[in-house]
């Protein structure tokens, strides 16, 4: 499966998360006939400039992966052909065992790099937005989001219009409405690169208490290998454009601990020095 990584894998370490494929197989490799996504032999470029090397990949039901690399290695390209927004180059891309662009956009749910909320829609109906349009009704669509702003922390902010709300807040609005997309797998950007140092700390810990509320396939990309780490079941790392695979390293830390106490342990600043030096390795 990795074929193109240069260095081990991480031993499985004893991940305890919430939910059922969080068992810290660092090659993501149980049952590969139900994996959610499943990468072989990907490349792609834009005209001349090859963006994506070479890559093979799995991601299992219910896993949380990470994926960090340096900018402009092709994260976010990589996120658009996962979710059938774009077709590869070559190699191929399957979402719940399918491949068609088609079937891969109906089963991914896409957080962008910027939370892009409509501005002359208040917060609940942002969140609600592919409920509406699947044909709920604004009232159907505001009672399914509804008890999500309750139990993540934005109870009283239905109804705020996005510019009367923070920058952590309208980010929760954004991966609320990627949750209320239904689709099994999301695909999530950069979600907190806008934020501040403080506020991206405690919207670390929130989205790590969501996803393990969620049974969703979650991808998330991000240039901060703590935060990776801290986030995922597996962490990938990619070098330098074209990207490939550099290293793989399973999640150090059991995502329920408190984010200070999980990321200043010893197993944690372990893993993030590997993940620091495969980085490096990998811009050269
Ligand atoms: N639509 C496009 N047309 C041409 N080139 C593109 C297009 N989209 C991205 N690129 C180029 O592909 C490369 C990878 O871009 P991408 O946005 O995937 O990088 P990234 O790893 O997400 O970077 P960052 O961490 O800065 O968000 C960049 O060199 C970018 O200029
Ligand atoms: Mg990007």
């Amino acid at each position: 499966m990795r074929t193109t990584s240069e260095a081990p894998v991480a031993e499985p370490q004893p991940v305890q998360k919430g939910n059922p494929a969080s068992g810290g197989s660092a090659a993501g490799g149980r049952d590969p006939a139900g994996a959610a996504v499943r990468i072989t032999g990907l490349a792609h470029g834009f005209g001349e400039l090859r963006v994506i090397g070479h890559l093979d990949l799995t991601v299992q039901p219910g896993e949380v992966l990470g994926i960090v690399g340096p900018s402009g290695c092709g994260k976010s390209t990589l996120l658009e052909l996962i979710g059938g927004l774009r077709e590869p180059g070559a190699g191929a891309i399957e979402v719940g065992g399918e491949g068609s662009p088609g079937s891969r956009l109906g089963r991914c749910a896409y957080m962008p790099q910027r939370d892009l909320l409509l501005p002359w829609l208040a917060a609940i109906d942002n969140a609600a937005l592919a409920l509406r349009n699947h044909g709920a009704s604004r009232a159907e669509a505001r009672a399914q989001a509804h008890p999500l702003f309750e139990r993540f922390g934005l109870a009283g902010f239905e109804r705020s219009s996005p510019t009367e709300l923070s920058g952590g807040m309208r980010q929760r609005i954004a991966f609320l409405r990627t949750l209320l997309a239904g689709k099994p797998v999301v695909l999530l950007d950069e979600p907190f690169a806008s934020l501040d140092a403080i506020t991206r700390a405690e919207m670390q810990e929130w989205l790590a208490g969501a996803l393990a509320a969620e049974s969703r396939t979650a991808i998330l990309v991000t240039h901060d290998v703590e935060e990776a780490l801290y986030l995922s079941d597996r962490v990938a790392v990619l070098s330098g454009r074209p990207a490939r695979m550099v290293d793989e390293l399973a999640a150090p830390a059991p995502r329920a601990l408190p984010r200070l106490e999980a990321v200043t342990a010893a197993g944690f600043l372990a893993a993030r020095g590997r993940a620091l030096e495969a980085l490096t390795r990998g811009l050269r």
